[in-house]
């Protein structure tokens, strides 16, 4: 293999590009590793009004992903735009920074945990990743081509270790018991889709630092091998082999970068 084929397999030239939950933290940071290495990219997003950062060009639309019909309309002005849709990146979840304002009620004991925070989680994390892989599979069939890929958690993989969270507080249940959910989604969507071009694999992440308290950050780089959360652009190679061509033998599997935290 010589420099331009090396170069050719990571290219998405063309190569149009689907990220729910496109304008949260790592959404953004896929979109500009996608529009760099050439793909159209589109955001699915809830957020209203969100402006796109300077050095991105990508398409916002603005869709409720647990709302069937929603995913629907979306996926037909992408196809009215663009002509075809070639990566999925099912990413949009509830994963609100622990702290924060918007965390407030899924850290609570899971006896607990509110039905509706409960049927959230499953609706958006899950139900919706299901309806945006509906309505674009049959398209990526079409073109006998296409890539899924599914963003999982170190939680979909173990169980939340809530020692290291503040006293009485715990990983959600509804976001540990969605991502375990993610991991099998994806093989059955890979395997589903069998002796067709179209890959389904999953990303499963460790946590990204993003300002949370002093111990936190140090009880949670304990848990991992290198010794340090994750920074928000630690994902961006993967996410590009997964995406091109690059990963071209690769089906129902799952890359997991999580800085050890897995390992031992
Ligand atoms: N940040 C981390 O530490 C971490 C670790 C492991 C895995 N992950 C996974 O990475 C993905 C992205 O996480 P993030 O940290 O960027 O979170 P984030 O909250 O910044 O982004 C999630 C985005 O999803 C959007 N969203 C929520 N509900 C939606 C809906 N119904 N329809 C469309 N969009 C909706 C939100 O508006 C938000 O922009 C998630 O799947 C998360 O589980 C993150």
């Amino acid at each position: 293999m010589n420099n331009t084929a090396i170069r050719n397999l990571f290219s998405l030239k063309n190569r149009v590009a689907i990220i729910t939950g496109g304008a949260g933290i790592l959404g953004m940071e896929y979109a500009k590793t996608l529009f760099l290495s050439g793909a159209k990219v589109i955001l699915f997003d809830i957020k209203e009004n969100f402006t796109l950062p300077r050095n991105l060009k990508a398409k916002y639309i603005k869709v409720d992903i647990s709302n069937k019909n929603e995913v629907d309309e979306a996926i037909k002005t992408v196809l009215r735009l663009y002509k075809k849709i070639d990566i999925l990146i099912n990413n949009a979840a509830l994963n609100p920074v622990p702290g924060s304002e918007q965390s407030k009620n899924l850290f609570l004991p899971y006896e607990q945990y509110p039905e509706d925070l409960w049927r959230k989680d499953l609706d958006v994390n899950i139900t919706g990743s299901q309806f945006c892989t509906q309505s674009v599979v049959p398209f990526m069939k079409k073109q006998k081509k296409g890539t899924i890929i599914n963003i999982s958690s170190i939680y979909g993989i173990t169980g939340p270790d809530n020692r290291i969270y503040d006293a009485g507080k715990f990983k959600s249940i509804g976001y540990a018991t969605t991502k375990g959910a993610m991991e099998n989604f994806t093989r059955s969507w890979a395997s589903y889709l069998e002796s067709t071009d179209i890959r389904v694999n999953t990303l499963t992440l460790g946590g990204v630092f993003a300002n949370q308290s002093e111990q936190f950050v140090k009880a949670y780089s304990s848990k991992t091998i290198l010794g340090r959360m994750a920074k928000k652009d630690d994902f961006n190679c993967a996410i590009l082999f997964l995406a091109s061509d690059a990963s071209r033998y690769m089906t129902g599997s799952n890359l997991i970068i999580d800085g050890g935290w897995s390992a031992w």
